[in-house]
């Protein structure tokens, strides 16, 4: 592996293994895999990490309470649940850490010492409130009080409180370093509600964190008090790191990971999660000496009945419930079309079933279909002619650096929306040329095969452009395009070049498919 060119190193949230996945985890995974997907067809180099976290009491009881030993009951979930719903999505990660991995225990125990050895770690006594369900130990200001009774916001339990001889970090020292770090780099917590909140949260002070718990067992031991287990959260961030080598020496093949991958450009999150990402993840950086991460976004959340959708309240929709109606790519690009990222925003069949039909079946679906079979009916399956139409190819151009540029900057919706704009307007196009018509009298073959050539090269790039939201579909239409024999494999088509017009050649042989989009009933 060479060492010269850093990749693109994007993760998600490391989910715990208390259930399966609904359709939340889903939204971050597959935001993470758009982007990773549209990096990789700007030509560079990427690694997308996800995983799983499964240490800690939320796991540990789960695992109890279905009668099963919590290694056991993670194994299962992991390798029943979480592995396979992610293929089921096409999820093209090229690694999947689980925090029971010795390549995670051993490198977390190293780190951890090393902080233990440069005087970040003592010991204390930590008295409070604590959520199982967070996993978080609660500032009395975070709860809400029903009759009398602290309750966790987020999962409207009880907290319990926690009374414990711990080891504690020093994260107070880390408070000016981090302001200073999000005033000079704005761009290190987005969108800008998230860094406001966390500067915010920085100005009212922070204190030293516990980070272990000697109650319970299932989590790793503290390497010189092997009484206690390391809280989860401190166990759970460093993931992002231990995966690509963290504390291996340099020339050894993780060190050179490290160097090749480290910091990390994106740390994709929920809005629940964002005090761990922007205050505690960094500062535990910051007191190692390495790179904090380029950048933490924390999106919004998908909710029922006004309510963050949740593992811990049963009210998960599965993926497949919708996949199994709407199919994976159109799961895919609604979540990520729809809501804006960053807010939070509701799943409804009508909406979905609404931008389906509109968006997928009529405008997209609908232009391959109506190309292939004129290209069939008129010209025997073969593209006649190269032809250029300036207005398609400059609503491209600008339908490219906008799409590029709102992705790159984690804004998906304006990026879809830009090219589905462009998908309009060929559709515009098509219908006020009428080659239908054209195609009636012989006197205007000529244009009746420059209408057909310009609308192919829309479609050749619309595959490219929606192929990181789209790949199984748009992998289909490149071929119904004849597009691999002459440019080669979709996934190698880069974003810089796809606006050059006229790619598809004379010659180039169009078939029909099977519809993208079928038309769908309304699921009642
Ligand atoms: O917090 N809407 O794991 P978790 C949108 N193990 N996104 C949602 C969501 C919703 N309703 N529900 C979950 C943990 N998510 C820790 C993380 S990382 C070092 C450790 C997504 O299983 C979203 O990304 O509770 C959220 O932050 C994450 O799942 C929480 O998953
Ligand atoms: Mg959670």
């Amino acid at each position: 592996m060479s060492t010269t060119q850093k990749a693109f190193y994007l993760t998600t949230p490391i989910y715990y293994v208390n259930d399966a996945p609904h359709i939340g985890h889903a939204y971050t995974t597959v935001a993470g895999d758009v982007l990773t997907r549209w990096h990789r067809q700007r030509g560079e180099s990427v690694w997308f990490l996800t995983g799983t976290d499964e240490h800690g009491q939320k796991v540990m009881r789960t695992a109890h309470d279905n009668g099963v030993a919590p290694q056991e009951w993670v194994d299962r979930l992991v390798a029943n649940a979480w592995k396979p719903n992610w293929a089921a999505l096409n999820i093209a990660n090229d690694d999947f850490i689980r925090t029971t991995e010795v390549r995670h225990t051993e490198r977390v125990q190293k780190f951890l010492q090393g902080l233990k050895d440069d005087g970040f770690i003592y010991s204390g006594k930590y008295q409070g409130p604590y959520c199982v369900g967070c996993e978080e130990f609660k500032l009395p200001g975070d709860l809400i009080d029903a009759d009398g009774e602290k309750l966790c916001p987020i999962h409207s339990k009880p907290v319990e409180l926690v009374d414990e001889e711990n080891w504690f970090f020093k994260l107070s020292a880390f408070v000016e370093p981090l302001l200073e770090h999000y005033r000079n780099n704005p761009e290190a917590c987005q969108p800008e509600s998230a860094r406001n909140e966390v500067v915010s949260f920085l100005e009212g002070g922070v204190s030293d964190l516990s980070i272990s718990r000697s109650t319970f067992d299932w989590g790793i031991p503290v390497p010189w008090d092997t009484k206690q287990v390391v809280y989860v959260w401190f166990d759970a961030l460093l993931n992002y790191a231990t995966a690509v080598g963290l504390t291996d020496d340099p020339d050894s093949p993780g060190g050179k990971k490290f160097a090749a991958t480290w910091p990390a450009d994106v740390h994709l999150v929920g809005k629940d999660i964002l005090r761990f990402h922007a205050v505690i993840w960094p500062a535990m950086l910051m007191a190692a000496g390495l790179a904090v991460p380029k950048k933490v976004f924390a999106h919004g959340w998908l909710l029922v009945g006004g309510e963050k959708m949740s593992k811990s309240k049963l009210t998960g929709i599965a993926p497949s419930d919708i996949t199994d109606h709407f199919g994976v790519d159109a799961f895919r690009y609604y979540f990520l079309r729809a809501i804006p990222f960053g807010s939070d925003g509701s799943f409804s069949w009508e909406d979905m079933h609404a931008r389906y039909t509109s968006e997928l079946a009529n405008d997209f679906g609908n232009l391959a279909s109506r190309l292939s079979a004129m290209v069939e009916k008129y010209c025997a399956g073969v593209l006649p002619a190269v032809a250029r139409d300036a207005d398609l190819e400059s609503a491209l151009s600008t339908a490219t650096a906008k799409a590029d540029s709102a992705i790159c900057e984690l804004d998906f919706q304006g990026g879809i929306n830009a090219v589905m704009d462009f998908c309009k307007r060929v559709n515009g196009y098509v219908t006020e040329k009428e080659p239908w018509i054209l195609a009636k009298d012989p006197k205007n073959q000529q244009q009746l095969e420059d209408v057909l050539y310009n609308t192919a090269e829309s479609l050749r790039a619309l595959a490219v452009l929606l192929n990181s939201v789209m790949p199984a579909t748009c992998e289909i239409l490149w071929q119904s395009l004849g597009a691999q024999d002459v440019l080669g494999d979709l996934n190698s088509q880069k974003i810089g070049n796809v606006a050059t017009w006229g790619q598809l050649p004379v010659g180039a042989k169009i078939t029909k498919t099977a519809v993208l989009f079928p038309r769908l009933e309304l699921a009642e």
